[in-house]
């Protein structure tokens, strides 16, 4: 069983041998020349300190096009246009898949038709110059963005081409990307990522971390989310990374968002090592978007508002154009301006929100028993225990694509739009914590005259992009 232990300077290096062997590229520059390129890249640059000296929220949006010219451009679009403070290269999802063969070939098609022939950008066939030539070209930090299950050499040949900041973790980019992998392999898989972060943050290049918090972006409860991201948190510090942003995604009622972001920044402090900087990530909506661009910007605004209100150190923007697919650059940047335009006018007020409070309280004590339980199976190893607990359902998630996790929870809104949960299945939450959800979803039941169902769970799925929170059968209204 896969136990929570520091990789060996001799099992990173074999495994680094076995990585780089499926390397299109070049040889490989050492480590050592990866470090001295690492070491000239300006203070503006540096991912981690930039998003951990931040003053206010930063903003951040997702981008990826296939070919480099092209991607370097589109990212002084989103500087110059959107004012994006911290940029991505968002991975196409070939390389995601690891085929990159197939990557290759749809490079190939789009510097022959002059159109993107695929989702993203394909970082490993770039290769490591490919990578550094995008940072020199760029002048603000930019963050390697995916959905990898087994992103060992994608991190390999970011982080040697000067990235400094990788999104993902071995259940966050599991359960919602792949059925292929059971959580083992891809612990072991993101613990060779995580070591390799570790052995440049040894030599002064911290590597930001970031877990994907929304998980499968569909009416994921908090502490659910929470209770994950921290034991990647967890994870990456035993391997030696020492900066973690902890992410969240908008589920929609605000006061449960910003209680959410403020249990996880205060519960990711108190869990994560005293050596482990905590930064906070807030994702805009990551469900079903409106077509209709003007009710996508509304809400794009309420996330926006949200932030404003709870101050995640930074938010991963949408654009208008999220329910028609990957965003044109002007797309992509309105919805940054939208954005930012609400944080500033958000800055100037303080704003209180009642319930937040007592939300954060129930937040927490799901998180803390959802832990306990990880800890108490793995005999207090968090690597075994996240397995056993995935095994036994102690810790779930709704919907997965993979087997991963039982998928026995349901969720569905309350009668005030917050998720709660329908069923538990063996979900380590207390009773008492149980009856709380219950007896909310009876309110709704009782304002829809309808017994708490699946009914509402498919109802609430499609709410957004039908132009509400709820999915009530007659509307919110
Ligand atoms: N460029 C911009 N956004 C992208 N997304 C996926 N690929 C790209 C890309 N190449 C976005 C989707 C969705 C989220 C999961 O990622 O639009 O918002």
């Amino acid at each position: 069983m896969v136990e929570d232990t520091r990789l060996s300077g001799a099992q990173l290096d074999a495994q680094d041998e076995q990585v780089w062997a499926a390397y299109p590229g070049e040889d490989p520059p050492t480590f050592e020349a990866a470090v001295a390129r690492h070491q000239q890249l300006p203070a503006e640059k540096r991912f981690a300190e930039v998003i951990e000296s931040a003053d206010r929220v930063l903003t951040q949006p997702r981008a990826g096009v296939p070919q480099l010219d092209d991607q370097i451009e589109l990212l002084r679009t989103l500087t110059e246009d959107g004012d994006a403070d911290l940029l991505p290269v968002t991975i196409d999802s070939y390389t995601r898949n690891n085929e990159y063969e197939k990557a290759r070939e749809g490079l190939e098609r789009s510097r022959e038709t002059g159109e993107d022939e695929l989702n993203g950008f394909p970082a490993v066939n770039h290769g490591v110059e490919g990578c550094r030539r995008l940072i020199d070209e760029t002048d603000r930090p930019v963050q390697v963005r995916h959905g990898t299950p087994d992103a060992r050499l994608l991190a390999a040949v970011t982080f040697a081409g000067g990235f400094q900041s990788f999104e993902g973790g071995p259940i966050t980019y599991n359960l919602p990307y792949t059925s292929r992998y059971g959580l083992e392999e891809t612990i072991e898989h993101w613990q060779y990522v995580d070591r390799l972060a570790g052995a440049y943050t040894e030599r002064g290049i911290t590597i930001n971390r970031e877990p994907f918090g929304p998980l499968t972006g569909t009416l994921v409860p908090p502490s659910i989310a929470i209770a994950i991201c921290i034991v990647e948190g967890l994870l990456a510090a035993t391997q030696g990374v020492r900066s973690v942003t902890l992410g969240y995604g908008q589920v929609g009622n605000v006061v449960q968002d910003v209680a959410a972001l403020r249990a996880m920044r205060e519960l990711g402090e108190s869990y994560l090592p005293d050596e482990v900087t905590v930064t906070t990530v807030f994702h805009q909506w990551m469900g079903g978007f409106p077509t209709d661009r003007a009710r996508a910007n509304g809400v794009i605004g309420l996330g926006a508002l949200t932030a404003g209100i709870a101050r995640p150190d930074k938010i991963i923007t949408k654009s208008p154009q999220e329910a028609q697919g990957v965003p044109t650059a002007s797309a992509n940047a309105a919805g940054l301006r939208t954005t930012d335009q609400l944080l500033t006018m958000c800055e100037a007020q303080s704003l209180g929100l009642e319930g937040v409070e007592r939300e954060r309280e129930l937040i927490a004590r799901s998180v803390e028993s959802l832990l306990d339980a990880v800890f108490e199976a793995g005999d207090g190893d968090v690597a075994s225990g996240v397995v056993r607990a995935f095994d036994r359902g102690l810790l779930d998630v709704p919907f997965p694509p993979s087997e991963a996790a039982a998928g026995d929870v349901l969720p569905a809104r309350d009668d005030d739009g917050r998720v709660r949960l329908l069923r538990f299945g063996n979900l380590a939450i207390e009773e008492a914590v149980k009856q709380r959800h219950r007896a909310r979803l009876d309110d709704r039941g009782t304002t829809e005259r309808r017994d708490p169902s699946f009914r509402m769970v498919a109802d609430d799925v499609s709410a957004v992009s039908d132009g509400r929170l709820i999915g009530r059968p007659e509307g919110d209204r």
